[in-house]
């Protein structure tokens, strides 16, 4: 018998060989072919960083979602494992939605949301949603074990299980959408992983903040406890919100058995054109890491006529500062990757561009740039035709820009600049993305790229005035 794992493997396979490669990254984790969105279960276990993350192998669109699965020793360079889960089941028989991943006594164990369609493929008004297990004793195939925990009454959005355990206890966080369409978090306690009971409504959206939070992840940083979560549903408010989901964290305490008291109102987790469905893992040595993924609903990804969509951001360490801030940090591993090392010169930029590679190279790079006083309206780095990162001086802000054919992928992101002036930045380009960390992680912005053949000259450019570039380093990237 055909089981639908060996279908689609099969399926993917296929799709494989007619991928194509102009916007195929070469240090992110993207599908080997057909669709990405969410990562899942992401874990240090065995000395293997896994990264499971929401498939769908038979084309490059969302469709029934499978578990694709990579693993990694470093969380930089990927291995593509088989595919973990796919749906087919009574209880997860159109989709094997988001979660997370455990160690439950040495077994990998897999903790997911179950979907089906009650009336029709895409109906989100007439579905049903659980919970399940899913356990594995190599750590590459995993056994369905089926369903663990079914919805409250009057509660059909139901998804996202983050489970972590604690004082003893298992906990699991799960995002909801109630009958009257305010999005929440869900906290449940458990005894083992499939006997679970509510503890709480966690916390819910007050108006204007969502009809569905999503993908809930709620973990402990120095002294505070964060809930990092993706509303769906909340309106643009000036420069704040702009994508059309967003994805951010809720600031408090929480002690097991407690209420979280809430410290900081919600704050995005980043300020780039695609950043969604964040997660975070523990890594080796107890940092705390969170990838998420690149790209956003209903965006067009030009990427599709390549027989793929779809990547997850690079790993960020995560750190509370003193001011309560969260600051996001590329984990150190990244510099594994630098080969080639350039240096830029401190030099003063005007209205003639300053090239700061020969043509059309600017592919795998790593950017270290620092910025010194100056007098011009606008300066920055301008990748191509379609991509510019420059400080909008008027408006003190640091902007990243982008313009293709297609309207729908044009716009400007941006944040503020610091009080002192001071623009730090690390920037990290692949063949169809850039993500951009300034002043030591205080903000980060990320966004897919889509320069087309030939148009990948970088440069550095000022206008109106003078800028003082403070000098900088380019690395050459290499992932193999
Ligand atoms: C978030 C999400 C999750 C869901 C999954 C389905 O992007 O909508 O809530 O589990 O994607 O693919």
């Amino acid at each position: 018998m055909t089981t639908p794992l060996i279908k689609a493997q099969a399926a993917l396979e296929t799709l494989q060989a007619t991928r194509g490669n102009a916007f195929y990254p070469l240090y992110h984790l993207a599908p080997p072919a057909g669709w990405m969105n969410d990562p899942n279960g992401l874990i240090y276990h065995n000395g293997l960083y896994h990264a499971f993350y929401q498939h769908h192998p038979f084309d490059e669109n969302w469709g029934p979602m499978h578990w694709g699965h990579a693993t990694s020793r470093d969380m930089v360079r990927w291995e593509h494992q088989p595919i973990a889960l796919a749906p087919g089941n009574e209880w997860d028989r159109d989709g094997c939605f988001s979660g997370s991943a455990v160690d439950d006594n040495g077994v990998l164990s897999l903790i997911y949301t179950g979907h089906i369609w009650l009336e029709g493929a895409g109906n989100d008004s007439a579905i049903r949603q659980v919970q399940c297990l899913a356990t594995s004793e190599d750590g590459v195939h995993f056994t369905k074990q089926g369903v663990i925990l079914t919805p409250p009454p009057g509660i059909m959005h139901f998804r996202d299980p983050k489970v972590w355990q604690q004082d003893g206890n298992w906990w699991m966080v799960l995002g909801a959408r109630d009958q009257h369409d305010r999005g929440k978090v869900l906290l449940y306690r458990g005894n083992s992983l499939r006997e679970w009971r509510l503890d709480r409504i966690l916390t819910e959206a007050d108006a204007g903040m969502g009809y569905m939070w999503e993908c809930p992840d709620f973990f402990p940083l120095g002294n505070s406890q964060i809930l990092m979560f993706s509303p769906q549903g909340i309106p643009a408010q000036g420069l704040k919100y702009q994508n059309l989901f967003q994805s951010g964290y809720l600031r408090g305490r929480w002690q097991p058995g407690e209420a979280f008291r809430l410290c900081q109102p919600f704050e995005e987790m980043d300020h780039g054109h695609d950043f969604y469905a964040p997660q975070s893992f523990v890594a080796a040595d107890g940092r705390r890491i969170v990838m998420g993924w690149m790209d956003m609903w209903e965006s067009p990804m030009p990427s599709k006529g390549e027989g793929w969509a779809g990547c997850l951001s690079l790993p960020r360490e995560v750190c509370i500062m003193p001011n309560g801030k969260l600051y996001q940090n590329p984990v150190h591993e990244l510099a594994t990757l630098r080969t080639h090392e350039q240096l830029v010169l401190p030099c003063v930029l005007d209205k003639l561009n300053q090239r700061l590679l020969p043509d059309a190279q600017a592919v795998e790079l790593e950017i270290a740039w620092e910025c010194g006083q100056s007098t011009a309206e606008r300066y920055g780095i301008r990748l191509g035709q379609g991509c510019e990162l420059f400080v909008d001086a008027q408006a003190r802000r640091l902007v990243l820009s982008r313009s293709y054919q297609d309207e729908r992928l044009c716009g400007d992101r941006s944040v503020p600049l610091s009080e002192n002036g001071d623009l730090h930045l690390r920037i990290f380009i692949d063949r169809s993305s850039i993500e951009v960390f300034v002043n030591q992680g205080e903000y980060c912005l990320s966004s897919r790229l889509y320069p087309r053949s030939g148009e990948r000259q970088l440069e550095l450019f000022a206008s109106h005035g003078k800028a003082l570039c403070r000098g900088g380093t380019l690395w050459q990237l290499n992932s193999l």
